[in-house]
């Protein structure tokens, strides 16, 4: 890994192992890019790259040279209204109403490993030689700001972080229209997109196509990330499978309002962009003061989306997730919230962990319902202080207490962006709600969202949390958030800052994170909104594991951690096994089978134990013994999807340890065909000229014949997948 600087050709070459990204200075200080591929050696000018050709209609840079026009020319960090008429990366207005400027190329830096960005979630490196960076300050004399692009490339991981600083060193106040995190273009646009949508449920289902002539892209407007498009897109080309082609990703670390763009032109370049969502931002950039992008990752792989994914999964688990969770094994955990409700008695909840705990459970987690009053979801939100000791005579200290007596943790559910209109937090505090001056305020879940750009409301909602976490034996907190923002206004805030509204209350959910985490470090944070719709990379810097979906149906469940794992890691993804019928579905599906799902996940339960016969609390005890004594591989293995259920009647995926002597393989048979020819299910990632057992079976298989033909699946005595939602686990251990 290095950043080049080559002062003749005035080229930056950044490199690893696996990619090149070579930029260029123009001659009138405009920053283009060169190439982004590969690895290739280094040579002292590669600008031969550059399309020169003259371009009618086109607008040139410089203007009195008819060599680089604005049309075909790949550029940095581009503008819009000087000649460019591709979507810009960010927009400037000034006090006399212009929104044109002119950044040219002023200054650069490169130094060894990664500064972290103020007050906002982004991958870091522990020792300096893990990455390089480099910072190029491009600056508009005119206005006398600054924007500085900086890229960091990583020495173990094929993938790069930029972000963008603005800087406003002039006298007058300016505003930020726009202003993304990042920018590429690329060279040609024979790519198809993937993008991961959904919806409360049916989270991060795989949405894929060729991208075409024009403008295409998803965003979000609900104020967080969302589950209808999650902050990630990734270009591939055509002939890219699991395994093997050329695949660009794009994530970008904000757990806000985002933009993933891609723009071809009609000479089939491809512009990509990613950052804050333009609509409804506008950032108040006063004179001498700054504002700092979210952090876009772009990842590599020669090596199709498996290599992709895998990227992203090491990366995100081990430099973005901090904490003594990071590398933790996970608890297995029971969670109340499917089998209970709001409606439980302190006996039931007590009564759950016991058996829990008989069966192997290491955590019991209080879900919502535990405060004021709080029979049904009308009420209670924003009171986190006002147990319901009708509910719970010995208080959550008293019942935490009467559960880590048991031997196992306790954890409990908060929802602290949230107040319900019957709340004392609303009734003292009208105020601490978003809302528009004298406009209705429009409920979702019978709750209004509070104003967390207001840091005041930070600091209150702060101290009520502090107080039951260190009075209480608590050592996992759910945070849920079960609505979206609307009305987007702040009370707290003048006329000309409500455009940051959107933006400072995702600042404030991070700044109540980072000092909850800081207060408590051994706390376990898992994120959850609504199930999976706020499962971002930006989430993952505060809790290491998010709440992947409230549906828990193990079918259904294949899609949205299949989808899930595009780029967010096993250990990410809350997993539970959950009682049958499936309250959502409806469907019936094995208690094995539900559990070979969830395992691939941070493990836990969701039902109530109590009502479970022998023969299931049997398997309770087994399945809970096999992810204690394989957790650890499941999280931190390389994680290979085999068999894609968005076109198959079955699905597959494998975790192979990172030395290759082990790997933990499941197959599903969503719905079965009759008559059907035997099947084999090749497996990625073994090392192909090792032996193998499967299941500690007398029988060696070859890595390499595990890959080329398969384990078979349909006859011998193997396994035989005989009916609709049934599934098999394969051990693999290497011979030695
Ligand atoms: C939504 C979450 O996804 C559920 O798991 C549960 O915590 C409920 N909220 C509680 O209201």
């Amino acid at each position: 890994m290095n950043i080049l600087f080559n002062e003749n050709s005035k080229q930056f070459h950044l490199y690893n192992e696996k990619f090149s990204y070579i930029m260029k200075i123009l001659e009138d200080g405009e920053l283009v890019n060169l190439y982004f591929g590969s690895k290739i050696d280094d040579n002292e000018d590669f600008s031969y790259t550059i399309l020169t050709q003259s371009r009618a209609m086109a607008i040139y840079s410089p203007e009195n040279n008819h060599k680089y026009n604005f049309t075909t020319l790949n550029r940095e960090f581009p503008d819009y209204g000087t000649g460019d008429y591709r979507y810009s990366a960010f927009e400037i207005e000034q006090e006399n109403g212009s929104r044109i400027t002119c950044f040219k190329y002023l200054s650069h830096k490169i130094f060894a490993g990664k500064k972290p960005l103020e007050n906002l979630p982004a991958t870091y490196t522990e020792n300096d030689d893990e990455a390089m960076t480099l910072e190029v300050t491009l600056q508009d004399e005119l206005i006398n700001t600054q924007i500085i692009l900086s890229y960091t490339i990583f020495k173990d991981f094929s993938a790069l972080a930029k972000s963008v600083k603005f800087v406003n060193n002039s006298e007058e106040d300016l505003f930020l229209n726009k202003a993304l995190s990042m920018n590429i273009d690329l060279p040609d646009s024979d790519f198809d997109m993937m993008n991961l949508s959904g919806a409360w449920s049916r989270e991060r289902q795989i949405n894929e196509g060729k991208i075409r002539h024009g403008y295409q892209g998803i965003s979000s407007t609900q104020g967080t990330s969302s589950s209808e498009q999650n902050p990630f897109i990734s270009l591939r080309r055509p002939n890219c499978t699991e395994t093997s082609g050329e695949v660009y990703g794009f994530s970008l670390v904000y757990s806000g309002n985002h933009i993933e763009q891609v723009e071809v032109t009609p000479h089939g370049l491809a512009r990509v962009s990613v950052g804050i969502n333009p609509l409804f931002f506008k950032w108040h950039l006063c004179a001498g003061e700054s504002f700092q992008t979210p952090e876009a990752i772009v990842v590599y792989s020669e090596d199709g989306l498996n290599g992709m994914s895998q990227t992203f999964h090491k990366l995100f688990r081990t430099r973005l997730a901090r904490g003594p969770w990071r590398d933790k094994e996970r608890p297995i955990l029971l969670n109340n919230w499917e089998s209970t409700g709001m409606n439980f008695t302190e006996q039931q909840i007590v009564d759950m962990a016991i058996l829990g705990k008989d069966l192997g459970v290491e955590l019991f987690v209080l879900d919502d319902g535990w405060f004021g009053g709080r029979d049904d979801d009308k009420r209670g939100l924003g009171d986190w202080y006002v147990t319901d000791f009708n509910k719970l005579p010995s208080g959550i200290d008293g019942l935490a207490k009467k559960i880590t007596d048991l031997g196992i943790e306790f954890g409990l559910w908060f929802e602290p962006e949230m107040a319900n209109p019957d709340s004392d937090l609303y009734r003292n505090h009208p105020e601490f709600i978003i809302q528009a001056p004298n406009r209705k305020m429009s409920l979702g879940r019978n709750q209004l969202v509070i104003d967390f750009s207001n840091p005041k409301v930070v600091d209150y909602i702060y101290d009520m949390m502090y107080k039951i976490l260190s009075t209480s034996n608590i050592s996992y907190v759910k945070w849920d958030m079960n609505r979206y923002i609307s009305e987007c206004y702040s009370l707290n805030l003048p006329a000309d800052k409500q455009g940051e509204v959107f933006h400072r209350f995702v600042l404030g959910v991070y700044d109540l994170y980072e000092r909850l985490i800081t207060a408590f470090p051994e706390i376990l944070f898992e994120s959850c909104s609504s199930g999976g719709c706020r499962f971002d990379a930006g989430m993952l810097y505060y809790a290491p594991q998010a709440w992947t979906s409230d549906d828990t149906d193990a079918v259904e469940r294949l899609k949205i951690q299949y989808g899930t794992s595009m780029l967010y890691p096993v250990s990410s993804m809350g997993a539970h096994v959950s009682a049958t019928p499936n309250h959502l579905t409806k469907r019936e599906v094995s208690f094995k089978t539900r559990g070979d799902v969830a395992m691939f996940g941070a493990f836990g339960y969701e039902l109530d134990v109590t009502k479970l016969t022998d023969e299931e609390k049997a398997m309770v005890k087994e399945q809970i013994a096999f992810l204690k004594e394989n957790r650890k591989l499941l999280h931190q293995g390389d994680f290979y999807r085999l068999v894609n259920p968005f076109k198959n009647k079955d699905c597959a995926w494998a975790v192979v340890s990172e030395d290759k002597k082990e790997a933990i393989v499941a197959h599903y048979q969503i719905l079965m065909d009759a008559n059907s020819l035997n099947k084999f299910l090749k497996v990625e990632g073994l090392d192909e000229s090792q032996k193998y057992t499967i299941n500690s079976g007398e029988k060696l298989y070859s890595g390499k014949e595990l890959a080329k033909i398969g384990i078979p699946l349909t006859f011998n005595d193997t396994c035989t997948s005989d009916t609709d939602f049934t599934s098999h686990v394969f051990h693999i251990k290497a011979e030695f």
